[in-house]
């Protein structure tokens, strides 16, 4: 069946699951940033405190440990060094600043999309401007790494913050209104030729798409159903089996549904969502709890510190 490569708003009829999209080979390699000038210094979501900062030897520990789970699982890792990738994005654009006025750059899920069959990515356009200069590093490393790196025009777009594919599939979902402007995905569709499904955010608690809204294979979703509006409620129900609702409170308390489902087996969630993490593995699946929670400080946890390439 052919599936119409346009974007689908969440009130519009659509004659199509998800099944019936094209197949997509899986990302296979995760990106992590290092923590080294992580902070929280100024406040673009409701979590951040700048009063109150975030402890770096902390995070620092943290972010190793969450490294470490994915040494025992069936996802290879690469790291970006922030210093060295900004150095080359110096090289290009004099103007960039230094990686310690950028402490939300271990939150690489923003930098961009994977393309969905090839070595590529979209690159992000912040939404604010306390983030802006963290994509030309970005870039500036994955033209090191021989990416191609594509972009887009017309307006603010946070990677796969916000842009998230169904497992397996050549489809994406669209998450916007609050970083990502709708606009956006009519682009993104033309680029990648698939079609998107759009989903309204409401609720500034869930300002990306990530952090209520974890498809955990082909037929199971996790959700924080506050997050959308109706429409965007009904037509999750509509395209997935099995939906699991976070924990009460859990979204907010954990950033429970930041998680990272690998390869609908695994799935590395922040530790302290008790609930949650059972319900995903009554689902059964294989849960990989981490703290944390000085991430957390900042708006983010495991699927924010990560980005999934090709
Ligand atoms: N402080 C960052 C921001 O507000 C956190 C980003 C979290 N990333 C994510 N993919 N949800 O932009």
């Amino acid at each position: 069946m052919s599936v119409e490569t346009a974007v689908h708003d969440p009130t519009d009829r659509i004659g199509f699951v998800p099944t019936d999209t094209d197949a997509r080979s899986r990302e296979s390699t995760t990106l992590l940033v290092r923590p080294d000038h992580f902070g929280v210094s100024y406040r673009i979501n409701p979590y951040m405190r700048p009063e109150a900062g975030a402890d770096a030897a902390r995070a620092r520990e943290q972010w190793d440990d969450l490294r470490g789970v994915y040494n025992d699982l069936p996802a290879r890792t690469t790291v970006l060094d922030p210093d060295e990738a900004v150095a080359g994005a110096r090289d290009r654009c004099p103007a960039v600043q230094g990686p310690t006025q950028l402490p939300d750059m271990v939150f690489c899920a923003n930098h961009g999309l994977a393309l969905p069959d090839e070595r590529g990515v979209v690159l992000s356009r912040m939404a604010t401007s306390e983030r802006a200069d963290e994509v030309d590093y970005f870039a500036a490393w994955c033209e090191d790494q021989d990416y191609t790196v594509h972009t887009v025009e017309s307006g603010p777009f946070e990677g796969t913050g916000d842009a998230i594919w169904h497992p397996g599939r050549r489809l994406l979902w669209g998450g916007y209104g609050i970083r990502t402007s709708r606009a956006v995905y009519d682009e993104l569709a033309d680029l990648l030729g698939v079609p998107v499904l759009g989903l309204e955010l409401v609720d500034k608690r869930y300002y990306h798409l990530d952090v209520c809204f974890a498809p955990l294979d082909q037929s199971t979703v996790l959700v924080e159903p506050a997050a959308f509006t109706d429409a965007s409620r009904e037509r999750i129900e509509g395209c997935f089996d099995r939906v699991i609702e976070a924990g009460p409170g859990e979204s907010e308390s954990g950033l429970a549904c930041n998680c990272h489902p690998i390869d609908g087996e695994h799935v590395v969630m922040g530790a302290g969502n008790p609930e949650t993490a059972a319900r995903v593995a009554d689902a059964g699946f294989e849960v990989h709890e981490v703290p944390t929670d000085e991430f957390q400080k900042a708006g983010g946890s495991v699927r924010c510190l990560t980005l999934s390439l090709g």
